[in-house]
């Protein structure tokens, strides 16, 4: 189909179902969702004049992955969106199974996409290409095609661009897998982003140290802060082990030395960004304000992915809210960008309360679409636990350091839960929307996300525990910001 046939078909959808869509209780209401089928990774964050720019992996057709476009939102400050135009359809023969995962770059005032085209020949076979595009306006882009063919030595699983500037150069790091199905980063170079020159792997699995770590690594993103450098990559293959890697892929980080004259990145060992059920392909990117930001899919590729309650409705998933990251000793930190207190209705409880050997609820900290902050002053317990809209259980447990999040599984109402150790409990911080948690510990050294799917009828906060504790609490009921899903287009 050509690119304008292709675009006609998807704002049809968008249209044709917005009606329906709306309507469902599900929908969120400060996150960025598909306008109708399934959404995954976020692609190409960058500040372009001033203007946020997240696009996103959607397939526009189905509530399943498929051939991805580009969909594409803007914001002046990261809480009111517009919806633009798809940005990328794939309608070349280059692209023509989807325009995967990639990146944006600004270089001569125009907006540059980096991204992986994904091709499936008769026989089902794949290839792929790095592929650009270049925009004016950061809205209407052209492509300009394929600028990295696979190497040799490299099976065709080979994507998602990351691209950055450093000292006058262009780097590139991608996800890849070796004909010995080892996940890898690797790396190339550039001088006027056309003309790539591969520069061989960062890390991966039985290189640079590491041993066995799964047979592909997907979206890699690698990026300065403080003096360190950070990549951010998400594995698949590594087998769970104890309260780690309890999903079917992760996503984490190394910090570490990179020096780039020789490109050897000594770094230490992976930790998962996220303890939930429901994170996966984290990007960043740096704003005006020198600040590291980053996005992640709130959802996950595995079995239980076709149960999600919304597809009767006919869209999927959503992005995390926007996170800043932190470097503090050998831990990365995520925050809330502050920006989200805008979302702030009314401070609904403001309150230091004793709460000991006993369950209590408060009417002032019911609700759905809400945040929620707990400075823990003294805690003395063997176990805390806060029940949330009768789906979601919080749980610290104190003597085993051990924090856990309950829900009732999507699929069938089974009970699964997440753990992580955590030597103290000191702040909980809850990002309530219709139908996500995201729950920020200890000033975002862990953080859990995960999608729940309760009654609305069911909005019940309760603290239970067994033992003292002494705690702040407030909590504030947020609204959907104007224009946050209203199409541009
Ligand atoms: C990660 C991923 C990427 C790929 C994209 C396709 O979720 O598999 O590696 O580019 O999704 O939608």
């Amino acid at each position: 189909m050509t690119q304008q046939a292709l675009l006609h078909k998807a704002l049809w959808k968008v249209k044709e179902n917005k009606p329906f869509i709306e309507k469902d209780p599900n929908r969120l209401q400060f996150h960025l969702m598909p306008p109708v089928g399934l959404l995954n990774d976020p692609n190409g964050l960058i500040q372009y004049n001033g203007v946020y720019h997240v696009f996103y992996q959607w397939n526009p057709f189905e509530t399943a992955h498929g051939a991805k476009f580009w969909g594409h939102y803007s914001s002046k400050d990261l809480v009111h969106w517009q919806e633009q135009p798809p940005a990328l359809v794939p309608s070349e023969w280059y692209e023509k199974n989807g325009c995967y995962s990639g990146c944006a770059v600004e270089a001569d005032r125009k907006l540059f996409l980096f991204y992986t085209g994904n091709v499936k020949d008769v026989n089902n076979q794949r290839e792929t290409y790095q592929c650009m595009a270049v925009s004016e306006d950061g809205i209407h882009f052209e492509k300009r095609g394929p600028v990295i063919h696979t190497p040799k030595g490299y099976t065709p699983h080979f994507r998602d661009p990351k691209v950055w500037k450093r000292g006058g150069t262009w780097y590139m790091v991608l996800g890849a897998q070796t004909e010995n199905e080892e996940g890898r980063v690797v790396l190339y170079d550039s001088e006027d982003l056309e003309n790539w020159e591969y520069k061989g792997p960062v890390t991966g699995t039985n290189y640079n140290g590491l041993g066995d770590f799964g047979y592909m690594w997907e979206c890699p993103d690698f990026f300065q802060l403080g003096s360190k450098d950070v990549l951010l990559v998400s594995p698949q293959g590594i087998k769970a082990k104890g309260h780690q890697y309890q999903n079917l892929f992760q996503s984490g980080y190394f910090i570490g030395e990179w020096n780039l004259e020789n490109n050897e990145y000594k770094h230490g060992r992976f930790i998962e960004l996220d303890r939930g059920f429901d994170f996966y392909a984290p990007q960043t990117f740096d704003d005006d304000q020198g600040r590291r930001i980053m996005y992640a899919w709130m959802g996950i590729t595995d079995d239980k992915e076709a149960f999600q309650p919304t597809i009767a409705n006919g869209w999927v998933h959503a992005l995390t809210i926007p996170r800043e990251l932190d470097l503090k000793g050998d831990r990365l930190y995520q925050k809330p960008v502050p920006e989200l207190e805008m979302l702030r209705n009314s401070l609904d409880f403001d309150q230091q309360v004793s709460i000991e050997n006993e369950e209590k609820s408060w009417p002032e900290l019911k609700g759905v679409v809400s945040e929620i902050k707990m400075d823990v002053l003294q805690l003395k317990a063997d176990m805390i636990e806060i029940n949330i809209r009768g789906q979601i259980k919080l749980i610290y447990n104190q003597a085993e350091q051990l924090f856990t999040l309950e829900r009732k599984s999507y699929k069938d109402q089974s009970l699964e839960s997440r753990s992580c150790q955590l030597s103290s409990l000191e702040e909980i911080h809850v990002f309530l929307d219709t139908s996500s948690i995201e729950i920020f510990l200890n000033g975002g050294l862990e953080v859990f996300s995960a999608r729940f799917f309760a009654d609305p009828a069911h909005q019940e906060f309760t603290v239970s525990i067994n033992g003292k504790l002494d705690v702040a609490m407030k909590k504030w009921s947020l609204h959907s910001p104007n224009g946050m899903c209203g199409l541009a287009l």
